[in-house]
């Protein structure tokens, strides 16, 4: 764990976790610099705020901060979601309890199946040229939840699917709700016909995950 402190705010960095997404390096280029070497974050270089707000759209959740003058720390989603990525893994924002994980808020778990850091995503789906579409339909019966926060479990079967236990709406690459529910069996193989949902393929491709 990479950790870098200014006065106001400390921002601990999870290589392991990071896909890439290039929020923070777009977003505070002074703050996030790579080029920089084995010491890349400088939080003086920015307010306490504007990190907070940087540091909060982290997909993979590799980037988290601890203010160091106030309680305030991040909070929870109004809305639990899983976010489709076009031909990638899916975005998960909410009060995550991963199984055998510290309790979370933002993470990005594997659906092609070939990762080598599962459930989490290690952009093996890019060698694996993995074809999914961010932008599937939207069900019938995709209405707004009355509750649409609190806990979301989401434990790997072995063998098989993700399941995703919770208040949670399933939202295409833009926005746009296309599933509502409390309990998803999510493809995890890369063979679904069906993605994001498991539809039974992995035991016919043989796949094998803890
Ligand atoms: S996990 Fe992919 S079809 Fe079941």
């Amino acid at each position: 764990m990479g950790k870098a402190a200014s006065d106001d705010i400390e921002i601990q960095f999870d290589g392991k976790k990071c896909i890439h997404a290039r929020k923070c390096v777009l977003g505070l280029p002074d703050v996030f610099d790579p080029s920089a070497g084995r010491q890349w974050m400088f939080p003086e270089n920015a307010s306490a705020e504007e990190i907070v707000r940087v540091v909060e759209a982290c997909p993979s959740g590799a980037l988290t901060y601890e203010l160091k003058s106030a309680d305030a720390k991040e909070a929870a989603p109004k809305v639990n979601t899983a976010r489709l990525w076009e031909n990638g893994p899916v975005e998960y924002h909410g009060e995550l309890e991963i199984d055998g994980e510290e309790p979370r808020l933002r993470a990005v778990l594997c659906r092609c199946g070939k990762s080598k850091n599962k459930p989490f995503c290690d952009n093996a789906h890019l060698k694996a040229d993995f074809v999914a579409t961010g932008d599937i339909a939207t069900k019938e019966d995709a209405e707004a939840l009355e509750v649409r926060d609190g806990p979301l479990a989401i434990k790997p079967i072995k063998d098989g699917p993700l399941m995703v236990s919770g208040n949670l709406e399933i939202v295409a690459g833009s926005g746009r709700r296309v599933a509502t529910g409390k309990r998803f069996a999510m493809c995890r193989c890369g063979a679904s016909k069906n993605k994001p949902f498991c539809d039974g393929s992995h035991k016919d491709i043989g796949f094998e995950a803890d």
